[in-house]
């Protein structure tokens, strides 16, 4: 009895930890200091207890511009990171897919990336070929 209780009691206060948390990613999307357009780019959430969401997917503009701004309810910090599926030094026909994390003490603001140099090597890219 004492223990549902407890347990009930619990659940109320998880769920009034749950909050809205807001991300704004900027940036140019750059191959060799020339700008890139039309670069897709998709902001994800991870999740460790399921599957990542994919909270947008945006494209740079002609002069490789991107913003991005995606929110979720979330119990404890998100941890947003965006992959960028470009063809910068890519081998023939593939596209190379970049995993970016976005800083925690970001979250709420705007992680402005500047300059993102896609021919520079990232940790743990993949190649997507056809
Ligand atoms: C691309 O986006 C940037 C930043 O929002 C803006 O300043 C620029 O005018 C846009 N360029 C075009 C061609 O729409």
């Amino acid at each position: 009895m004492c223990f549902r209780s407890f347990a009930i009691l619990c659940m109320l206060a998880l769920a009034l930890d749950a909050e809205l948390q807001t991300i704004t990613v900027t940036g140019i999307t750059v191959c060799h200091r020339r700008r890139v357009a039309d670069v897709r780019i998709e902001l994800w959430e991870r999740d460790t207890m399921d599957a990542d969401d994919l909270l947008l997917e945006v494209r740079s503009n002609a002069t490789g511009d991107f913003t991005m701004t995606g929110s979720q309810d979330e119990y404890g910090s998100i941890a947003p990171y965006i992959i960028i599926y470009h063809e910068c030094d890519a081998k023939p026909n593939c596209q190379r897919v970049a995993e970016y994390d976005v800083p925690a003490d970001k979250i709420g603001s705007t992680y402005d990336m500047t300059y993102i140099s896609m021919n520079i090597f990232v940790k743990g890219e993949k190649d997507q070929c056809p």
